[in-house]
């Protein structure tokens, strides 16, 4: 098995067992060099400056943004809105499209293991139009059936928030249907990749997605970088979301012209260390390539969730198959609430997450309170998944009960 562990400062300096990567990854040296060289060498303020090194940083942050365009396989680079996460793209579309396009009678379909980041957006969206929120509920194990798919899309749904692999389950949902159902009827699909895109090749093209949502930070890049991917058409119709400098052609006293796209979208000074971080995560991943990153996560991932379920009083979370998760593994044991399963966990220097994962209406759909979460990325190693298994097969006896 390849070993990736020496690409990252914080992990070859210490003996941790990082499994939290669904909620945030580590930094391998070639973002975090990037992002110093931007500093370092073509620091000014992007798309202001009109002297050399002005121009270099605005270059810098553009090549980013068509990085980015290739990354997703979207059309066209002016179709790529740098935000600062997920959560901010979401609630761009939320706000600028939502607001303006929904209304009473109208239906907006989320599925139920949304992150409350795609859910608490379009509450606010429902409560302010009058339009309907409406469920997509999955089975026990994370799966959607058709029949459901079917009934929730109806002639009212004008608008679907789609997760595309869940935060909780790892679950890939069958975004292509509800996108195809959609669109039949006529509404736009929001798809969340904040777990897919660590994950798996996106084409948003091929998914014909309206518009898709992803965390740099979850991708090995720098907190503080996101990007909202929308179709032209869509976007161009849509009115600015933040306003102020950077996104206007002119300002008079009482009126502006705003920038055309993607820089009506950016209002203020633009993360450019971070789009350029963010470039460099990207290209260190596919250097290291898909296939080899998929390989390495499913054969920890098949390695982790074959020796728990041997374990008595451990219940998995979602699908059996390991090739379902995406390297996420939420779940409970016996009499021992998560945050002490963290805990212990933590003074074996094991990082785990425990708690609803934000997603509180999946969690009470699945009938859990909370849960105890280890998520792999190809970074982590067999002996991580030793330690991890051999701490978890302890609890019970550690909070005194017996085996
Ligand atoms: C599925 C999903 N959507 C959205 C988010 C929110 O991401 P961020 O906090 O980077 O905006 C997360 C974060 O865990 C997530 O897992």
């Amino acid at each position: 098995m390849r070993q990736f562990k020496e690409d990252f400062p914080l992990l070859r300096q210490s003996d941790l067992v990082y499994l939290d990567s669904a909620a945030t990854a580590q930094r391998p040296d070639a973002v975090l060099a990037a992002e110093r060289e931007f500093y370092e060498k073509y620091n000014a303020n992007p798309l202001r400056g009109l002297y050399e090194l002005g121009m270099e940083a605005t270059d810098r942050y553009e090549a980013a943004r068509d990085c980015v365009r290739d990354f997703l396989h979207a059309e066209d680079s002016a179709e790529i809105i740098f935000t600062r996460n997920t959560t901010e793209s979401i609630n761009l579309v939320a706000y600028s499209y939502g607001l303006t396009h929904l209304k009473t009678g109208d239906e907006i379909l989320v599925t139920i293991d949304s992150h409350h980041s795609n859910l608490l957006p379009w509450q606010m969206v429902a409560r302010q139009t009058g339009a309907t929120l409406r469920y997509l509920d999955c089975e026990q194990d994370g799966a959607y059936e058709v029949k459901d798919m079917m009934a929730a899309v109806t002639p009212q749904t004008k608008l679907a928030a789609v997760t595309h692999v869940s935060n909780v389950t790892g679950r890939l949902d069958p975004i292509e249907a509800i996108i195809r159902l959609v669109h039949e009827q006529g509404g736009v699909v929001l798809v969340d990749a904040a777990q897919s895109a660590p994950h798996m090749p996106i084409d948003v093209q091929e998914l014909d997605a309206d518009f898709l949502a992803f965390s740099g930070h979850k991708l090995m890049a720098p907190m503080g970088i996101g990007v909202l991917y929308g179709k032209k058409a869509l976007l161009e119709d849509m009115p600015p979301f933040l306003s102020g400098g950077e996104m206007i052609d002119s300002v008079s006293r009482f009126d502006a012209v705003y920038a055309p796209l993607p820089h009506k979208f950016e209002a203020g000074t633009v993360n450019g260390g971070g789009a350029v971080a963010l470039q460099a995560a990207i290209e260190y991943m596919e250097g290291i390539g898909w296939r080899e990153i998929n390989k390495q996560e499913e054969l920890l991932t098949e390695m982790a969730m074959g020796e728990m379920k041997r374990i008595p009083g451990v219940h998995l979370i979602g699908s059996t198959d390991p090739k379902k998760h995406h390297g996420i593994i939420s779940f409970t044991i016996d009499d021992v609430h998560p945050h002490d399963i963290a805990s212990i966990l933590d003074a074996d220097k094991i990082a785990v997450r425990a708690g609803h994962h934000c997603a509180q209406p999946l969690l009470q759909h699945l009938g859990v309170m909370s849960t105890a979460r280890a998520s792999i990325a190809f970074y982590n190693t067999e002996k991580d998944i030793d330690r991890f298994i051999k701490s978890v097969k302890e609890i019970r006896r550690r909070m005194g009960y017996g085996e």
